[in-house]
């Protein structure tokens, strides 16, 4: 059965110059790009697509982070997107993925376990939150659209 995720690369992958090889490795995975937006996320949109983490002692270096550059969203779509995504990604810390996984994403673009340079969904509901999120409402981090 197919799956859709929202993947994001976030501002160090955008600054980095990574958005075409990440592109390109999403299709050569076998993944499908059905919606594309490219978006400069103000801190209350960061506050609000991250709430879960919203306790956490590095929240205000997140929104920071995450408000600090453009960053690219995209739904993906193939049997079993969400854990295929997430492990394409590999691990949250990028300095982990270099030693534990140095072929996914994380290893290959992702600077430390702040700026890991993508993002996946972690599960059938997250996806479902951050696809309509981004794509089924108005936003007021909207800058252009590319699809
Ligand atoms: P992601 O899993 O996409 O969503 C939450 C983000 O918070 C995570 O990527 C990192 O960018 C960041 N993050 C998670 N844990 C930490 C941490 N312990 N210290 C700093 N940043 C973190």
């Amino acid at each position: 059965e197919k799956e859709k995720t929202l993947a994001m690369i976030k501002p160090d992958g955008i600054a980095g110059n990574y958005t075409d090889i990440i592109k390109k490795t999403i299709l050569d995975s076998g993944f499908s790009i059905t919606q594309e937006m490219l978006f400069e996320l103000n801190e209350e949109t960061v506050r609000s697509f991250y709430a879960e983490h919203a306790t956490k002692s590095f929240f205000p270096d997140l929104v920071q982070y995450m408000s600090s550059g453009p960053v690219l969203i995209m739904v993906l779509e193939k049997v079993n997107a969400i854990a295929d995504w997430r492990a394409l990604i590999g691990p949250t810390d990028a300095n982990n993925a270099k030693i534990t996984q140095p072929n996914s994403i994380r290893a290959m673009c992702g600077l430390d376990l702040q700026r890991n340079c993508v993002h996946g969904s972690d599960s059938p509901q997250s996806a479902d939150r951050e696809i309509m999120f981004f794509f089924n409402k108005a936003s007021s981090g909207f800058v252009s659209r590319n699809d």
